[in-house]
């Protein structure tokens, strides 16, 4: 794990046999805990006086990478199976690796609990994506209210930010809009703060809500998390968590809800279990008004027959992306092959448009680069501006001519890309595996579990950098 100036991209490719639009899918899929949620808890072990624990963690890329930050700051972290039990009390360095940290622009979590325990970090600007800009000035700035002087540094390899407070202050803060990590990380930066903190306009994701109830049974002040008003209580000068249980990572939602639409499209009879469906109310909701029948449990979901429901027979609509409990950008990808099978001629119930749905991002500005693996696939749509996609349904999928390739941009477009090359008919190569395994452990297994044909071409690492 201390091996620096490792490759970050593994050119791993999946090889997709597509089921040319058959529901021949069946079985039973068990969701892991959610990357989003864990990615957040092994940041907060900053805040504890020893080590902690989490339960049902996932395996995925982005997990490795926080762990192996915190082992390159001196902390220690072990991986058995699904639990990651983390001791940051070794910690002995403040500055984040600045090549991994930019890799993952969530190693931003980590800046809070530091900067609370340790009154200084450095981490190096963190560059845009291939989802958008995503800037992090709402933290840097919500870190000068608690009382921190940020400099900006330039070094040889970029700029980087050094934040130092002697002791954060509770203070108050409005986001100018709704951001989770951002909400995560001030939240958790203002445990360990002088005094009350008030955060505003917070984000209101399952995640975000865990984390404080698992931070308040070891020992924070935390109230309102699940509302836009978090107010923390400090625990001032030598505060520290204790670890009194483990973290039980909650079920991934955008999983649960990737599968859900896949099944739908694919699957004959399938289970989704250990899962949270009112975390996808939404999701549920809109694919019941289309004429799927979804039948819910506490923690499954499940389709029956499913294969008798034609997908020509199914409703377009427009979705629109939104924070919870709206709809969720990570499912936008996912949603939009949905919507390229729904029926030719059934109508728009929210249009009126024939055939025809509208997918609005309103949260990110660039998540639309997976459109041109749907066009290679025969897809109908049209990016009508960065933020819109107008969606013909009824196309017949047809994989691309061998040696056109297609490729996973990111952790929601690859799976969506695997989505679209199972509906299609024929071979499909997916470059960039590396994409999906940040956010979905062994993918390929799992899909061969429920009968689909998905194998993995592994590849020699390259040294490249992902930003
Ligand atoms: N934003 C700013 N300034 C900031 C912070 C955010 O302008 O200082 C903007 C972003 O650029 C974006 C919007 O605010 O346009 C919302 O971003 P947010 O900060 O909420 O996103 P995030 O916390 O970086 C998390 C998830 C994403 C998910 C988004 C939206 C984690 C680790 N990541 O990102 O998950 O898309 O919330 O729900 O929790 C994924 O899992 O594939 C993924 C990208």
């Amino acid at each position: 794990m201390h091996t620096h100036h490792r490759s970050y991209m593994k050119k791993d490719t999946l090889i997709v046999e597509g089921l040319a639009g058959k529901k021949s899918l069946n079985g039973e899929v068990r969701i892991n805990g959610a990357k989003n949620a864990a990615l957040k808890v092994m940041a907060a072990s900053v805040l504890f006086d020893g080590p902690m624990k989490l339960m049902n963690a996932p395996h995925t890329e982005d997990t490795n990478r926080v762990a192996e930050l915190i082992t390159i700051l001196g902390g220690s972290v072990v991986i058995d199976k699904k639990e990651i039990t983390i001791d940051a009390s070794s910690i002995d360095s403040t500055d984040l690796d600045p090549d991994l940290a930019r890799s993952m622009r969530s190693s931003v979590l980590l800046t809070g609990p530091m900067l609370g325990r340790y009154g200084k970090v450095k981490f190096p600007v963190p560059g845009g994506c291939v989802i958008g800009a995503r800037p992090i000035d709402l933290f840097i700035s919500a870190y000068e209210k608690l009382g921190a002087e940020v400099k900006l540094e330039s070094s040889k390899g970029g700029d980087q930010y050094a934040i130092t407070a002697k002791k954060l202050k509770g203070a108050e803060i409005f986001f100018n809009l709704q951001t989770v990590t951002g909400t995560e990380t001030i939240m958790m930066a203002a445990v360990l703060a002088e005094g009350k903190t008030v955060l505003r306009n917070c984000a209101m994701e399952p995640e975000i809500t865990s984390l404080a109830e698992f931070l308040n049974s070891c020992g924070a002040k935390i109230h309102g998390a699940g509302t836009t008003t978090i107010t923390i209580g400090g625990l001032g000068s030598g505060g520290l968590l204790k670890a009194k249980h483990a973290y039980e990572t909650i079920p991934d939602r955008v999983e649960t809800g990737s599968f859900l639409l896949l099944g739908v499209l694919c699957a004959d009879n399938l289970k989704i279990t250990h899962c949270n469906p009112e975390h996808i109310e939404v999701l549920i909701s809109h694919l019941r008004e289309s004429g799927a029948n979804i039948i819910v449990t506490k923690d499954t979901i499940e389709l029956r027959d499913n294969a008798k429901l034609k997908n020509s027979s199914l409703k377009p609509f427009n979705i629109r992306t939104h924070e919870y409990p709206g709809f969720s950008t990570d499912l936008q990808a996912p949603m939009t092959v949905f919507l390229t099978q729904v029926g030719a001629d059934e109508i728009n119930p929210n249009s009126g448009a024939r055939g025809e749905s509208i997918v609005f991002e309103t949260i990110y500005e660039g998540r639309f680069k997976y459109v041109s693996n749907l066009e290679k696939l025969g897809a109908q749509l049209t990016v009508m501006n960065p933020r819109e996609i107008l969606v013909k349904g009824g196309a017949s999928l047809k994989a691309p001519e061998p040696g056109e390739e297609l490729e996973a941009y990111d952790i929601r477009a690859g799976f969506a890309t695997i989505m679209a090359a199972l509906v299609a008919k024929g071979t499909s190569v997916i470059k960039n595996a590396y994409f999906i395994d940040r956010g979905y452990e062994n993918i390929e297994g799992r899909l061969a579990a429920l009968g689909a044909d998905v194998r993995r071409v592994h590849a020699d690492e390259q040294p490249e950098i992902v930003i």
